[in-house]
């Protein structure tokens, strides 16, 4: 598994980070048992994954306190988060909550402790009134390292990153990023490298990215909104391009997201070790030929309106 450095943390870091939240949980959607959802976290570090996301909200935090004991603690590197959403977060409800993120995880301390899906509207209040708390916990060695999360699905011109960015504030950042919806490369990549900011990228494999019946339809939806020319894909079968040592859909998506420039773990969430033993395989493969990033890029240039997942996304309500 290949490694690199999480920007201004030094924490060495696999390219494949495990998500341990999305739509599997790490298998608990899909029915696993708690012990079924740990020796997929515990398959993912003996394939040389060394690097777990998870949040309060999740479930899976005791799951990821069960995989790592009789593991070296120092070689793994856990992110946790604080759920912001419709959540009273007060320096209170922070303290409380990173007590028990703590506990879930059986440790002692936190490598990277995030804002999770932080709002633009709920933005300046975090950094005024609850930021100054993430920074005490880092002083008493609870966190390592302080980061944020946007809201992807509501915000997806990336409006709470390009202010944390501005501001500076934030060690790491998680952003939603995937062949479909490249804007973060503007918005976001561009100054994390310049920051040296530690990049985890979310939703590299959606819906459309998972199944090609519904990537061509999700093509033609996208050609009808007029956010990609007709002239650039073969309708019936949009990346039939792709150089003939493409395993599949899935390996395409996290290959292109890992090789973006200013990307340093891409997160990859299943319940299934078969799943999982490809998406590794994936990561361990060279980079996509130049070729087809270039008209990867190119065909999906214009595209603003959807993380992938579903033909009707946006804010809601
Ligand atoms: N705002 C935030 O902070 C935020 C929001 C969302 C997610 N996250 C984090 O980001 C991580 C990644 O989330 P995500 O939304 O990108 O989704 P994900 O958790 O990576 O889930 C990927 C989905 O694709 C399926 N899948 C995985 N490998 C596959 C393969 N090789 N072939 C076919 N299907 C495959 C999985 O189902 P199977 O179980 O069937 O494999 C799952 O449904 C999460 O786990 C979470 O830690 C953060």
């Amino acid at each position: 598994m290949q490694t690199t450095t999480l920007g201004r943390t030094n924490l060495t870091v696999s390219r494949m980070g495990m998500g341990a939240g999305g739509p599997s949980r790490l298998g608990q959607r899909t029915g696993n048992t708690e012990s079924e959802c740990a020796d997929i976290l515990r398959q993912a570090f003996d394939a040389g994954v060394n690097f777990v996301d998870t949040s309060d909200t999740y479930n899976t935090e005791p799951i990821i306190g069960q995989a790592i004991q009789g593991r070296d603690r120092s070689r793994i590197v856990i992110s946790t988060k604080k759920s912001t959403r419709r959540k009273e977060v007060t320096p209170k409800t922070i303290e409380a909550n990173l007590h028990n993120s703590l506990r879930n995880l059986e440790t002692d301390y936190v490598d990277i402790y995030s804002l999770h899906g932080v709002v633009p509207q709920d933005y300046d209040y975090l950094v005024s009134d609850v930021y100054a708390t993430l920074q005490k916990a880092r002083e008493q060695g609870k966190i390592r390292f302080i980061g944020i999360t946007e809201m992807f699905n509501e915000d997806m011109t990336h409006i709470t990153l390009r202010q944390g960015l501005e501001d500076d504030l934030w060690d790491v950042v998680m952003v939603g990023f995937n062949i479909l919806n490249q804007t973060a490369r503007e918005a976001v990549l561009q100054k994390a490298i310049q920051n040296n900011v530690g990049v985890q990228v979310m939703f590299a494999l959606r819906k459309a990215l998972s199944q090609p019946e519904y990537l061509k339809d999700f093509v033609a939806h996208l050609i009808q909104k007029g956010e990609i020319d007709p002239a650039d894909v073969d309708m019936q079968n949009p990346l039939g391009f792709l150089d003939a040592s493409t395993a599949s859909l899935p390996d395409v998506a996290y290959r292109f997201c890992r090789d973006e420039p200013g990307v340093h773990v891409v997160l990859s969430g299943t319940g299934n070790p078969d799943h999982l033993a490809a998406n590794v395989a994936s990561f361990q493969r060279p980079p996509l030929p130049e070729a087809d990033v270039q008209r990867l890029r190119h065909i999906f240039r214009n595209v603003v309106s959807t993380t992938g997942q579903s033909m009707i996304e946006g804010p809601r309500a």
